[in-house]
């Protein structure tokens, strides 16, 4: 079993069932009113280098929940790079914490992390992947059709949470098609590890420009901000480059079974209309619920004692 979690390639379809079926129970179990201590007396520190609502509540409420608690880190304070190495600050914390999640631009610092510290490193998003939210997104989708049968469609930036989801599909064997404009392919690493795990699981993967030819007849349809957090400078070119990817009654038309889907922070008028959105195919909150018991799943099983009671 890996140490950390940084990316869902790096677990076995197995093992991502596992978590999906324990985060499932977690959730009956939370709706029940039903507060476990699996993590009684653990702590996680979470680093923070962008702004963050889901992530940030999901993880300190989930580890108060389990009967841990959860620390703040601001970059500013920590000064990784500038007022100690990576490699100090990992194995400091390493010392004091029981886990460490982290957000950050640059996905080789959380490499770093997770290299240097002895806790386990669990990737809060980077500017290349999101494997949280693609964990609470295969809980959101498993709920309503078998992962191996569903089709889902990702239109809009080919970055972190596009990435995530190529590689959860390619895991578990899900069909998923791409749709971005040319220079906003995913990342050509990506693609190919998705490539090598898809010959294994028989996931279905594919790219094009086209959103219309995406989402014709699929399960679920995905989309994300076009212009993502430390992008902020680009945004008036950003929207020209990515209008015809936006999600609209006409493009639903295309997949009118279709579930829609959104990471959120969402932009009503921009990504998806606003009607879309908040209308009755919309699945955004419940993907955003399914942040704290997906993450619960993993803080267990990077963080849980042997001991601790179920
Ligand atoms: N692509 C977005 C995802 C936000 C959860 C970003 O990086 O800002």
């Amino acid at each position: 079993m890996p140490k950390d979690f940084l990316s869902v390639a790096d677990w076995s379809a197995q093992e991502l069932q596992q978590m999906l079926e324990r985060a499932q129970q977690l959730r009956s179990l939370h709706r029940a009113g039903e507060r476990l201590q699996t993590l009684q007396g653990r702590t996680l520190a979470m680093y923070f280098e962008k702004p963050s609502l889901r992530t940030h509540v999901s993880f300190e409420a989930g580890m108060a929940q389990l009967g841990g608690q959860a620390i703040l880190l601001l970059p500013e304070q920590v000064g990784i790079g500038t007022r100690e190495s990576v490699a100090d600050v990992a194995l400091n914390l390493s010392r004091w914490v029981d886990g460490i999640m982290a957000r950050t631009f640059s996905h080789e610092l959380v490499e770093q992390l997770a290299q240097h510290a002895t806790v386990p490193v669990i990737n809060g998003l980077t500017d290349l992947l999101h494997p949280c939210q693609a964990m609470a997104d295969l809980q959101t989708m498993a709920e309503l059709i078998e992962p191996r049968k569903a089709r889902l469609a990702f239109l809009g930036d080919g970055n972190n949470v596009a990435h995530s989801l190529v590689l959860l599909a390619a895991v578990v064997g899900m069909e998923i098609r791409l749709a971005t404009p040319k220079n906003h392919q995913p990342d050509v690493h990506v693609m190919r590890r998705a490539g090598e795990l898809a010959a294994v699981s028989g996931a279905l993967i594919s790219w094009c420009e086209d959103p219309a030819e995406a989402v014709a007849g699929v399960d679920f349809i995905y989309t994300d901000t076009w212009i993502s957090m430390g992008q902020e400078e680009e945004a008036q070119r950003r929207r020209g480059i990515f209008a015809a990817y936006q999600v609209n009654q006409e493009l639903v038309r295309r997949a009118p079974d279709a579930w829609l889907m959104h990471c959120q922070p969402a932009h009503r008028g921009e990504e998806i209309t606003g009607e879309l959105l908040d209308g009755p195919r919309s699945l955004i909150y419940e993907q955003a619920e399914n942040r704290l018991h997906a993450q619960k799943a993993v803080l267990e099983r990077l963080m849980r004692a042997p001991s601790a009671a179920r």
